[in-house]
């Protein structure tokens, strides 16, 4: 019996589709603004909603698309929307949303250069930008990840092999109290024991305290350990914090340490005139991570990990067995498969490019300037204002503060903190996250969306203002 359902529309039901999606997508990006910034639902409620065996019969595309609109992509937080602060925000861009759609629908093998040539290119120029953004020499690779998760851990792998080889078990990594988990996590996953990572205090400004490390450095050389690699911060998650890298550099090259610069979200600043000061140093790193979903407004998943030498991926990472010998060709053909984890790998680097190719560079430009503008204006008001406490600047976009509330003992006030940010997403105009820092729980404010204006912020302050007072 000849198939009969090959798993296709015919190309009517396919354009009405593509509208339908097209329709809604507009719909949700015209009016983000106007929509709660979260919708939360509990298990419960989810199970009861969308738990079901596969259904062996068709239900077709329309219910399928108004249920998703309905069931799935209702209860959920938009990172997109304007009034999202919480963490760090993912104001991706419709641009880069149909680059995605146009990525999976042509589906490149983007691997290997024999089978897709454009994607690999496309690749190659757009890691390039990113190389040449973050000041590494044009002998620098690179290739695009997941995320920032990945291209710490990608880093780590190339700075085991380059610099340690099999044998690592007497290395030492070194990075600050205030480092992202994704480089425990990636030292975990790579092998290393947990105290083979050493978590080093911070001055008051939360930058890694350069005496701290020479000092373990020092240490752990005497010891007879390999002080291998340090992790810098071109920008916390935490305060925006970055670490001093050039001090950093120096110790690096003095001892024939790696420096990896954790830039996934902060890195982006470079674009900016001020953004480049303050990351002065990042250039002499080793590796880099720089994450494109973050503060180059992409949809997840579109993280990039660059390399100062260019070959050190593919001495890390390559393998060729018989099946991919094929494509195992030139050598100026790139085959990304080689220059990381992913054999199978999709085509992030398209969205990055259409954004760019669409809007231009000045356009991102001013986007990131923007985001740093508005935390020194949420700054400005916490300042004018006797009800909160700045507990760090404004720095790269992320600002953190504390509500005052005389009387309270400190587990109060860390309650209230909490319960103000509670309120806040109960309310629906904004989402906010916490962090902890020396031990007090505070407000973090991380302004990097080019649509969030500067009534945003204040009409977000004076709604937080108010929970506080009310909830105290
Ligand atoms: C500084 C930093 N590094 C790494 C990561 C991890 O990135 P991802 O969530 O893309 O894996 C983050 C995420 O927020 C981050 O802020």
């Amino acid at each position: 019996m000849p198939l009969d359902r090959r798993l296709e529309l015919s190309p009517e039901e396919m354009r009405a589709l593509g509208h339908r999606v097209v329709d809604l997508v507009v719909e949700h990006f015209s009016t983000l603004a106007e929509q709660p910034v979260a919708a939360s639902a509990s298990r419960a409620q989810m199970e009861a909603r969308l738990r079901e065996p596969p259904p062996d019969a068709p239900r077709g595309w329309e219910a399928t698309v108004d249920r998703v609109a309905r069931e799935v992509f209702a209860p959920m937080s938009h990172p997109a929307h304007p009034r999202f602060f919480a963490y760090v925000p993912g104001p991706g861009n419709f641009v880069g949303a149909m680059a995605d759609a146009l990525a999976a629908a042509f589906n490149p093998f983007a691997g290997a250069w024999m089978v897709a040539p454009g994607p690999a290119q496309v690749e190659l120029v757009t890691v390039d930008w990113l190389r040449a953004l973050c000041g590494l020499p044009e002998a620098a690779g690179g290739a695009f990840v997941s995320g920032g998760s990945m291209a710490n851990l990608t880093a780590l792998a190339v700075a085991r092999h380059r610099r340690l080889g099999e044998d690592f078990g007497r290395a030492v990594i070194y990075c600050s109290d205030q480092t992202h988990s994704s480089v425990e996590r990636g030292a975990r996953v790579l092998g290393f024991r947990a105290d083979q990572l050493r978590k080093l205090p911070v001055d008051g400004g939360y930058r890694l305290r350069m005496d701290a490390l020479q000092g373990g450095v020092a240490e752990d050389a005497a010891r007879g350990l390999v002080p291998f690699c340090v992790v810098a911060n071109a920008g916390t998650t935490n305060t925006g914090a970055v670490d001093p890298m050039p001090a950093i550099a120096g110790l690096c090259r003095a001892h024939g340490m790696w420096m990896h610069v954790d830039g996934a979200y902060g890195a982006a600043a470079a674009l900016t005139e001020a953004g480049r000061r303050a990351l002065r140093g990042m250039e002499e790193a080793d590796s880099i991570s720089i994450d494109a979903h973050k503060w180059l407004f992409q949809p997840f998943e579109c993280g990039c990990v660059l390399v100062r030498d260019g070959g050190a991926l593919k001495d890390t990472f390559r393998l060729v067995p018989e099946y991919l010998r094929d494509s195992d060709r030139a050598t100026e053909e790139v085959n990304f498969r080689d220059w990381g984890v992913q054999l199978t790998r999709g085509f992030r680097a398209l969205k990055l490019w259409m954004t760019v190719q669409v809007f231009g560079m000045d356009a991102l430009r001013d986007a990131v300037a923007w985001g740093v503008r508005l935390a020194e204006a949420a700054e400005q008001e916490l300042r004018a204002s006797q009800a909160w406490e700045v507990v760090t600047p404004a720095q790269l976009g992320i600002v953190t503060f504390r509500h005052r509330r005389p009387g309270l003992d400190d587990a109060g006030m860390d309650d209230l903190q909490r319960r103000m940010t509670a309120a806040l997403a109960e309310d629906g105009f904004a989402l906010l996250s916490t962090t902890v820092l020396d031990g007090r729980t505070v407000l973090r404010l991380c302004t990097i969306n080019p649509r969030t204006t500067e009534d945003d912020v204040r009409e977000t302050l004076r709604r937080l203002e108010r929970f506080g007072r009310e909830l105290a």
